[in-house]
């Protein structure tokens, strides 16, 4: 096994606040790696931080052996590390093969003039795009939906789609920020196997944040716990889940929201 990605000595400071302290951890290649922990743990904030959404004020971000803390955000998809959003972030009066299709070229760089010039580099990526498109919809189960605007979508699809926008990138690694808030149980049961297919049929390797704890421990392979910006924990899902500190974390975090 080896790591994909490895989080060294990460932190951030909002004033006097430190979302993020000294943390390190490792996502291994080809597996799913959780980031679990109680509300303004830091899960959102390492995820900005990995991606170049926002600059870090200490430690590293290894991403296939080279540090990318710093690099803006689209340096960093180019890489193959793509990330959904906590809140939805598709164009809702595009269609969802249209939003699909602009994931596709952020990866395949093919500026809109490029591809209406159509020199044969261009077409090939246009080609390529047009196959990933085709692929991730059936993915994730979203080709009946191909010509609806994406904002009439149900929630549940509007949540897909952003992944599947995500995965038109053709990431290496996916970073999937509460991909299932808001999904009844039923959904978050399908998405949860989705998820496992996905990572098998497109070679992933995925960091996934979400508070539902049956579907993390159902998928993930490794866990880690931030708490007040710290690393509290990290293992497997059984050890995790056993462990002192996490329970007394969530348990007091139940009790703040009181
Ligand atoms: N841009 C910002 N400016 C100031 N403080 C921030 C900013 N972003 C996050 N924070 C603070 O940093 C801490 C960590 O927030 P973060 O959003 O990373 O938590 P989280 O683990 O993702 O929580 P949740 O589970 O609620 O999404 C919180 O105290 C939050 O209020
Ligand atoms: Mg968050």
């Amino acid at each position: 096994m080896s790591a994909i990605l490895k989080v060294e000595g990460l932190g951030k400071r909002f004033g006097g606040l430190a979302a993020l302290s000294d943390v390190h951890f490792e996502a291994e290649e080809g597996q799913i790696t959780g980031l679990i922990g109680p509300n303004g743990a830091g899960k959102t904030t390492c995820f900005n931080l990995i991606t170049g959404t926002l600059a870090a004020s200490a430690g590293r971000v290894m991403f296939r052996g080279e540090n990318i803390a710093g690099l803006p955000p689209h340096r960093v998809v180019e890489r193959g590390l793509a990330r959904t959003f906590q809140s939805a972030t598709t164009f809702p009066t595009a269609s969802v093969r249209e939003n699909i299709v602009r994931g596709a070229l952020l990866r395949h760089q093919v500026g809109t003039l490029a591809s209406i010039i159509g020199g044969g580099s261009a077409r090939d990526a246009v080609r390529a795009a047009e196959e990933t498109v085709v692929d991730v919809m059936d993915a994730l189960e979203l080709t009946a939906y191909a010509d609806r605007e994406a904002g009439t979508l149900a929630y549940g699809h509007q949540k897909r789609l952003g992944v599947a926008i995500g995965l038109a990138t053709r990431p290496a690694l996916l970073l999937l920020d509460e991909p299932a808030a808001g999904l009844n149980p039923e959904e978050v049961d399908r998405f949860g196997s989705m998820l496992t297919t996905l990572q098998q049929r497109f070679h992933l390797s995925v960091l996934i944040v979400e508070h539902h704890m049956r579907l993390i421990m159902r998928i993930c392979d490794h866990i880690v716990v931030l708490h007040h910006g710290e690393k509290i924990a990290e293992g497997s899902p059984g050890m995790v889940q056993k462990d002192p500190r996490v329970i007394e974390a969530y348990l007091g975090a139940e009790h703040h929201v009181e």
